[in-house]
Order: structure tokens, then sequence, then C-alpha cells
């Protein structure tokens, strides 16, 4: 097999990307472009995402931003072996208009269209970065998603836990709010957190100490306003407090959740070659709190921590580009030009 060469192109959120990965016979991956475009100006007045500016904002973007990942690669359409786009699961308009400029690409040029799905794009990064061999665990916190995966191979995933409330990302979001912090809200808590006092407060740790996998942040976030609620006035200090407690309470939580699904890992596969992995993804990733409590749970298990760098971990087309790849490297099918987005993919 030759050096494969994928435009990837991603529009599922509020972030419209583009990029050019290539794929070395032997299963090396390097990126050649990777363009993103944040709307994150164009939302924060309304403090999250609103679907209809993100799909305009897609429509206004991702013609150039092709255009800029194609010359930044110093390539032309003609030069790519394949067309991957993002075709779900997220916002309906914006997937429409990532996956139609997919296909239109394809039928332009006669090349092979692959539609992924966002969440593979994530599973499958730390074989672009890192060449991990399968299996692995990955923990993908955003937003929008909070599951722990086993990912066992290219399109094959078991998802071991998920929240059966609030994504992380929006816990931190929806505490950020309550306390009159800016969108969005993971970066605003962190740094107030940091002059707090993590003991004042103890909120609660949801299914800390069951065996299931899952996740809870919504009573955690109910918590947060009842301690803010009970103060008043409310303080800068009282406000670092808060946010200490708060990311205390989601590291335990973390710890407790997390390191059960290591447990599970190591139970179901047994001492393997080489040591087993941990990878990171989502927004949240950039918590160091978080990061810190992961690198701790894994030393602590016989597993090694992966952090991709962050604009790997956040929504970006590379990883887009790295999953039609690796499904090329399978020898699995194209994607017809019929295929329709899906908001929601399991
Ligand atoms: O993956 P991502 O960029 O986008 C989507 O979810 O689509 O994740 C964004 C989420 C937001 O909820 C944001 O508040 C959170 O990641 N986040 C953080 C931090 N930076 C971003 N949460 C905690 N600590 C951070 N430093
Ligand atoms: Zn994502």
């Amino acid at each position: 097999m030759a050096v494969l060469r994928v435009l990837g192109i991603e529009t599922s959120c509020d972030e419209t990307a583009a990029a050019i990965v290539e794929r070395e016979p032997d299963g090396t991956g390097r990126i050649l472009s990777d363009v993103v475009l944040s709307q994150l100006e164009e939302h924060s007045a309304y403090g999250g995402v609103v679907p209809e500016i993100a799909a305009r904002a897609h429509v206004e973007a991702l013609d150039s931003l092709i255009e800029q990942a194609l010359a930044r690669a110093d390539m032309s359409l003609a030069d790519v072996d394949a067309i991957a786009a993002t075709s779900g699961p997220g916002l309906i308009g914006g997937l429409i208009v990532g996956l139609m400029t997919g296909k239109a690409i394809a039928m332009a040029t006669g090349k092979p269209l692959y539609a992924i799905n966002h969440l593979e794009g994530h599973a499958l990064t730390a074989r672009l970065t890192d060449g991990l061999a399968f299996p692995y665990l990955l923990l993908l916190v955003s937003g929008g998603h909070t599951q722990l995966i086993l990912v066992k191979g290219v399109g094959e995933y078991e998802r071991w836990g998920t929240t059966i409330d609030d994504a992380l990302g929006e816990a931190f979001d929806k505490t950020a709010k309550l306390l009159g912090l800016p969108y969005p809200g993971g970066p605003a808590v962190e740094a107030a957190a940091v002059s707090g006092n993590p003991k004042r407060f103890t909120f609660p740790r949801p299914l800390v100490g069951e065996a299931r996998l899952d996740f809870s942040f919504s009573g955690l976030k109910t918590a947060v306003r009842q301690a803010a609620e009970a103060i008043a006035p409310v303080t800068d200090q009282d406000i670092a407090d808060i946010c200490a407690s708060f990311q205390d309470a989601v590291s335990r939580t973390m710890r407790d959740r997390i390191g059960r699904g290591l447990q599970r890992f190591n139970e179901r596969f047994g001492p393997m070659a080489e040591k087993p992995s941990l990878v990171v993804a989502g927004g949240v990733a950039a918590n160091k709190e978080l990061r810190q409590t992961l690198q701790s749970i894994s030393d602590g298990h016989g597993f090694r921590f992966i952090a991709p760098p962050l604009s790997l971990c956040t929504d970006n087309a590379a990883m887009i580009a790295w999953a039609g790849l690796e499904r090329i490297a399978q020898n699995l099918p194209a994607d017809d030009l019929t295929v329709s987005p899906r908001s929601r993919w399991p």
C-alpha cells in the first residue's frame, strides 16, 4: 500500500475545521495541515452554542478553510486519495454543511467519501499521535460527552460508561454561569479555583462506590447553586472556594469511576506484552487537576496515561481525516454518496 492522503472536514459543533493527514504503509500518521476556526466569539454572548448561528458560520468559513488546508500542505484536491467528513453525532445544521461539502468534492473529483462518526475520530486520535496498539481505554470528556470507551479496533468499540445527566464540560459551564463567570466555563472555573480552598465545601460525589461505570454531574451543579445562594453577598474568595471545592469533587469522582474502569480492563485482558493505556480526549482534558488525577490513577493501576496535544483533544479535522485513513487501511468500504447526516449516533 502506498502513502495515502486524506482531506478531513469537521463541522459537528462550533468549530469549523479542515485538515490533510497522511498515512505511511507502516501505519505511521503525519498531519500535513490542520486548520480550525473556533466560533467562540459568535456564541459567547449567548452563554452557549446557538445551532442556527453555528450552521451559518460553517457555511461562511468551510470553503476557505479547505483551501487553506490544501495550501498549507502544498497540495491540490488532485493529490488527495479520499475525503472524510463528520456525519454525526452533532448539530444537524453543521453536519449537513460539512457532509454536503464532502460529497460535492467527492462527486467532482471522483474520489471516495468516508462519512465519519465524530466520536470515532476522538477514539482513534491516539493512534495518530502515539501509534497506540489496540485495545486501550478512552475517556472522552467534552461539553457534550462524558464516556469511557474500550477501543478494541477500527469500528469496534464498547461503551463502558456514560453520563446519566450532564456532561462534565457542561457541569463546568453551568457552574461558571451560576457564579457569574464567563463562557466557556471550564477555563474560568479552573482559573478561579487556583486561589480557592477545596475543603470549604463538601459537594456530592455522584455514583462513587457503585460498580457500574456511569457518571452523573447534575447533583453537583445543584449543590453549587445551593452553596452560592446560602452566601450573601458572594465575594471573589467565596467564588474561588466554590470552584476549588467543585473541582475537588470532580477529581474524587473521576478517581473512583476511572479507577474502576482500569481495574475492569486489567481483569478482562490480564497481563499484556506492553503496558495498557488510558487516553483522554475532549475539551475538559485541558483541566490540570483532572490530568493529574488521571495520571495518578494510571500510575496506580500500571497504565500509561496519554494526553494528546490539546489541539487534537478538542474538535479538529485531523482526527476525522485519520479515521478515514484507518478505514482505508482496514479495507473497509467507502460510503455511498446518498449517506445522510445523523444528529444522534451512539
Ligand atoms: O471538546 P470541546 O472543545 O467541545 C465540545 O464539547 O464540543 O469541549 C468544550 C468543553 C466546555 O464545556 C469547556 O468548558 C470545557 O470543555 N473546558 C474545560 C477546560 N477547558 C475547556 N473544562 C475544565 N477545565 C478546563 N481548563
Ligand atoms: Zn468532540
